[in-house]
This record gives structure tokens, sequence and C-alpha cells, in this order.
């Protein structure tokens, strides 16, 4: 089957709990999906990612599945979901499913089975040790925090978890569970889902005997040795087999790996990816995870994007992104709020301008930046409380720690989305289960939608531009002033074709010479952030703040 179209895909991610509420009760859900098709489409997006819908206790907000063949109440039932299927189809939009198989929740049925003794049938669906000298199996911690194995006294032994305690992971190693995770892909993809998003699915084979992580690392302690375990390539070779019975696309989270990795798994006609979530260029203003924060670095996010860029060019796909549900807001990291506006067309372009599939994430388009929250009270995300339980046994007292997760937890792209002014910002009309931005009265859809030169109407432009130019999905990318700390920019190629794309990322005026071989005066602009377009003088510009124009010469 001939799937080379996700290439051409724009990808809406919905965060469905928060996206809007369309049954009064203070939760996002598929009604209000439902309302909002035809404004996702008109964004110029051709397929829709849901992250986890189905039936779930919540401990991780829906990546602790509890059963893969329902939809959670809160958002709707089975036929709901349908119709919005239907009606995404009919609007010209594809739907993929989050895939969450690395582990399910405890309130899963296989494991509520697995956990009553260990002759049970299900005991097996998981990873199950006996302690050793009374101390779990292992060193190894979870990727939240903690240790990550949990004793149950009726087997006297503990399960895996790498990552919260009410997210067993699943034994894949048993066949029965593989059988299991194609029976979930066949019932969503006959019901005519195009595909799945496949989370943390680099982890599902764990090294036999579970040796001991190395001992230095402070979470996630022990993933050497079950991030691209041994049988992976093999089981995702089972899964793939039942993919390709279908017109669909996967595309996997894959947490540190790098272009290698992506030509392994996602390159040729026996890919067992289309695409790879990657992580590199999300780590320019931290350390490997956002919580242990550092000043943004414009060099090292260049050199990550490029490093992709160039290798993964001609031979695998690229998926790009700078917002999702697990990350702060991007205008709030890479960019600018108080150039908010600016900064945020400016790193549309920068990131969806390259080689690759863009996906934006909900609210994305009209440039939510970071809430502000002033007591753990109003925290949700079991990340930010066993963040606050690490800081606190190093001494971070907790009036420091809100400090640090306001800027760094993942609870700030999970605020409601803002359709208008009115009360709790459009999203509902009771109290949310969360709480909105303050900001709301600002930054908002319909304003958003009034403003002509609005970051929603930029990215309406951005994708019109991206979709009908071939260059900008097939080109080669070419970096250039790779050194400098104020700009970025890029070339992309295709047969005679180029454009340049330059993106300023400081709040004061800078000048940029084109470089050699390029006469900005001959081309032609086909984006450009500021009203007025900017005026070469000598082959130079003076870029404004956060300013990024897009040169064509065809
Ligand atoms: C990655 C998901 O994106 C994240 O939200 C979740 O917490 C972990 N995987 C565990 O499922």
């Amino acid at each position: 089957m001939d799937n080379s179209w996700f290439k051409e895909l724009v990808v809406y991610q919905i965060w469905c709990r928060s996206f809007k509420d369309g049954n009064g009760d203070g939760i996002g859900d598929l009604y209000g999906v439902l309302e909002e098709l035809e404004y996702i489409k008109s964004l110029g997006v051709n397929c829709i990612w849901f992250s986890p819908l189905y039936p779930s206790p919540n401990c991780d907000y829906g990546y602790d599945v509890a059963d893969y063949k329902d939809i959670h109440p809160d958002f709707g039932n089975l036929d709901v979901f349908k119709e919005v299927l239907d009606k995404a189809h009919s609007l010209g939009m594809k739907v993929i499913m989050d895939l969450v198989v690395n582990h399910t929740s405890t309130e899963c049925e296989w494991f509520k089975e697995s956990k009553k003794s260990v002759d049970n049938p299900y005991h097996d669906y998981y990873i199950w040790r006996k302690g050793k000298n009374g101390n779990p199996p292992n060193n190894w911690l979870s990727n939240f925090e903690g240790c990550a194995w949990e004793y149950v006294p009726e087997c006297d032994e503990y399960y895996l978890h790498t990552f919260a305690i009410g997210q067993p992971d699943l034994n894949m190693d048993n066949p029965k569970v593989r059988e299991e995770v194609k029976s979930i892909l066949r019932f969503w993809l006959d019901m005519g889902v195009d595909g799945f998003r496949e989370d943390v699915i680099t982890y599902i084979s764990k090294k036999e005997g579970l040796p001991n992580g190395f001992p230095l690392m402070p979470i996630a302690r022990g993933m050497e040795h079950y991030n691209k375990g041994p049988h992976f390539m093999e089981y995702m070779q089972e899964f793939r087999e039942v993919i390709n019975e279908y017109d669909c696309f996967v595309v996997g989270e894959s947490p540190m790996t790098g272009p290698a990795d992506a030509i392994r798994f996602a390159s040729g006609d026996d890919r067992i990816l289309d695409m790879l979530i990657s992580f590199d260029h999300m780590s320019a203003d931290c350390l490997f995870i956002d919580m242990v924060h550092l000043p943004f670095s414009l060099k090292r996010m260049k050199k990550a994007f490029s490093k992709w860029q160039k290798y993964l060019y001609g031979k695998a796909w690229n998926a790009l992104y700078i917002e999702n549900h697990d990350h702060p807001r991007i205008i709030s990291r890479y960019g600018n709020e108080k150039y908010r506006t600016e900064s945020g067309k400016m790193l549309a372009t920068m990131c969806f301008m390259q080689s690759g599939t863009p996906f934006i994430y909900q609210g994305q388009e009209i440039g939510m930046v970071n809430t502000k929250l002033h007591s753990y009270s109003e925290f949700k995300d079991v990340m930010t409380f066993n963040g606050r339980r690490l800081l606190r046994k190093i001494g971070v007292p907790d009036f420091l720690s809100i400090k640090l997760m306001n800027r760094t937890s993942r609870e700030n792209s999970r605020t409601p989305v803002q359709w208008n002014s009115s009360n709790y910002a459009g999203f509902s009309t009771v109290e949310p289960w969360f709480g909105v931005n303050k900001n709301y009265k600002k930054i908002n859809v319909a304003a958003e939608e009034k403003d002509k030169n609005s970051i929603l109407n930029y990215y309406r432009k951005l994708f019109k531009v991206r979709q009908s130019n071939d260059i900008f999905i097939y080109g080669e990318y070419k970096e250039f002033y790779k050194q400098s700390k104020k700009i970025y920019c890029y070339e992309r190629r295709l047969g005679d074709k180029r454009a340049l794309i330059v993106c300023s990322f400081v709040s004061r005026p800078v000048e940029f010479k084109a470089p050699l071989g390029y006469k900005l005066k001959r081309s032609k602009i086909v984006l450009h952030t500021y009203k007025d377009k900017p005026k070469a003088k000598k082959n130079t510009i003076t870029l404004r703040p956060y300013e990024a124009v897009v040169y064509l010469y065809d």
C-alpha cells in the first residue's frame, strides 16, 4: 500500500479535555470537537490526531488506558466518535488515534486479573518479578520519578511501571499481548481511522534479565535496557503487517533517538514507522527534560533541526513540531511573550517551512502562552507532583518549585482553549476542570479571527503557501550562518527552484545580508510576518524584532 500521502499532511493535535466543552460539564469533549471541525479545516489542516480518548481513571490524563475499544464517557461514546470521524472525512481530513501500548492503566481488566494471583492467565500480560532481599527487583526509576516497581502482596511480586504507579508496563514478549495490540489496531482501522501516533513506542521491548540501570540517573534509570530494546524491530514488524493491510500511517514517539535511528525505523518499504516524534530540537532551553531548565540557545536549536533535516533528506521523513501536550507553550520558551504576535508567527515559519509533516497543537495557532498558577492545589499533572517531590528531596521549597513549574511544566499546554472573551473563554458554560489562562480576554480565537494580521491568519497563509508550492514539502534543506546567535536562515531547493527562509530571534533590529548567490530583489516574498514587507538595500535587510520572511525564486 503506498501511503506516501502522509508527507502532504498538516496535522492538528486535539487534547480533548481542554479543547471545547460541548455538553456543559466543564470538560472538553467530542461534542465540542464536532462544533469546531470546520474551524480546524479552515486552518489548512488535513489530519487530526486525538490524544487518548479511551476510558481511563486519568492518573496521566488518558495515557493510562482502561479500555482500548471504547470512548471515555467524559468525551462522549463510540457513536459520537463515529460522527466526528465521518464528518472529518467528509471535510477532507484524516483522523489518527493515540496508541498507548507500552503500558495500560491499573484499571484495565487485564491488569485487574493479572494482579489476582501468579497463576491467573493474565498474570503474564505484565512484567512481574520477585523482590531481592526485601528490595525491588532492580534499581530502575520511573520516567516520572521514584521507583519503577510497585509491590502487590497478593502475588508477593512487584510489577514494572516505567511511568506512574497507575501505568503498569505490558509484557510485549508475551505473544498474547501482541495479539491484543493487533486486535486494537484492527478495531480502529476497521472503523475507518487513518493511522496512529504511537506513545513511547520505542520502550516496548525490555532487555532479558532486566539488568540494573546506570546508577547516577535521577529519573528513567534503566532506560538503556528498554529504549529501542532487543525485540523492538521484530514486534513492530509484526504490528506493521496489520498496518500494511490498510491505507494508513503511523508516527512513533521516540525519546532519546537520533537521525540514525530514524533511518533504521522509518526508511524503505519495510519501515516500521512512517515518521518519528523526536526530541533533540525541544532541548534548546533544558537538559533532556523541560524541568531541568537552561537559558534558550538558538545555536543549539538550529543544530538539532539541521542535523535531522540533513540526515533524513531523501531517506526518511521528519515530523515537524514545536508544541504538544507534553511541553510548555513555545512562544514562552523560544519566543518572547512581549512580542507574542511577532514571535508566534516567526516560530511557525521557522519550523513549518522545513522538510517534514507539520504537527500543530490546539491553541498554538492563536499564540497561547504559558499560564501562571499560585499554589499546588491548582496544578493537575502527575508529572508536576512527582517533580515537586523530587525537588523537595533536594531541599527546594514549594514557593520556588512553583516558579519552576510555571515555566517548565506541561500544565502550560493543558489549559482550556480560549475561544472568545466571554466567561471561561467560551470553552464551557460552567467552571472548567482546569483554570483558564487569565489572558483569555486578549488572546482568543474570536479576537484572532478579526485581526487580519493575527497569528491565526498567518498560520492559514503559511499552510496555503506550503501546500501550493512543492518546494516547501519536497525541497532539500541547507542552513546558512550557523554561528549566528540572532538569525536562523536556511534554504529549500527543488530542481531549479530555491527558497530562502530568514528568521530573527531577537528583540532588537538586526541586519541580514543575503548569502552568496541570492539576490533579494529578484525574488518573490511569499510570506512576511510584519504588515509591510522588509525592503532590501544592497542585498541587505534590517529585520525587525522576531521578524520572519520567506523569499521564493522560481
Ligand atoms: C508520552 C505522552 O505524550 C505523555 O503525555 C505520557 O505521559 C507518557 N508518554 C506516558 O504515556
